[in-house]
């Protein structure tokens, strides 16, 4: 049985004093995050070793991005290692910022994802198509390729513990998502690859996120579906209140 989780992803947003003033809000609301699920909140790296102190123990600290390799000359990187070290538990890998904003390909996400997951670390593996590629029809294709090349270095255990979120490019921050319908069906594709790769037992497993403009509105719909076991949120997860609405209109969406 997989576990429902709920991940923020703040991108570049949230000072240190920012971050306090988020977590002592939502520690003030902990009774509404259900025992049945599992959180986490990925802020920028200066507020890691805050919210390791004052984050809700119910909700788990996750990291945006890392590095491969475990130190060096590599000037503005971060290891796993230090990452380890602050209490992180996720970190997201091949999010289609970077892969578009910073160019990072698919090898580079497969190395960060087994390094984290080498790690003890669950990665959080980012796949999903752009509106060209959508439009020509190549929705599947893509999101194949970056779910097998992002995992491709992992074994059968290592892939059940991971995270992987579909997120359609043209859906991020747009305030358009996919019908949770559509999301299903990429999703059940992925589960596929994963089973036809990697075995039924990573398949039956690793649990995959939809993200895209999910608000407290709308994640309902997408915690219907079978595959579905969760959801990547930026914009809606920045408020604390909002974290909390998301929380609980997830749980409205799995007893309905
Ligand atoms: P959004 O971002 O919820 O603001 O669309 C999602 C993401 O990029 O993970």
């Amino acid at each position: 049985m997989r576990r429902k989780l709920l991940v923020g992803n703040w991108k570049m947003h949230k000072t240190v004093a920012e971050s306090r003033a988020f977590a002592e809000e939502l520690g003030r609301h902990t009774d509404k995050l259900s025992p049945e699920m599992d959180f986490g909140v990925c802020p920028p790296f200066t507020s890691l070793q805050i919210l390791r102190v004052l984050l809700p123990t119910r909700v788990e600290l996750g990291a945006q991005n890392v590095h491969f390799e475990p130190k060096g000359a590599f000037t503005g990187e971060i290891s796993v290692e230090m990452l380890a070290e602050l209490g992180v538990h996720y970190v997201i890998a091949g999010h289609s910022e970077r892969r578009h904003v910073f160019n990072e390909s698919d090898a580079w996400v497969r190395q960060k994802v087994h390094a984290i997951a080498s790690a003890g670390l669950v990665p959080i593996l980012c796949v999903g198509e752009d509106l060209r590629q959508r439009e020509l029809n190549h929705t599947l294709r893509v999101v194949e390729r970056q779910t097998l090349a992002g995992l491709a270095e992992l074994n059968e255990e290592q892939v059940a513990q991971a995270v992987i979120a579909y997120e359609p490019v043209w859906a991020i921050g747009s305030g358009m998502t996919a019908t949770a319908e559509d999301a299903e069906n990429v999703i059940t594709a992925i589960r596929g690859v994963v089973k036809a790769e990697k075995g039924d037992y990573a398949a039956a497993n690793v649990r995959i996120l939809y993200g895209g403009s999910v608000k407290p509105d709308n994640i309902a719909a997408f915690m219907t579906q079978t595959n579905i076991d969760g959801a990547l949120v930026g914009g809606a997860s920045l408020d604390a209140k909002s974290y909390v609405q998301l929380a609980q209109s997830m749980l409205g969406g799995l007893s309905e």
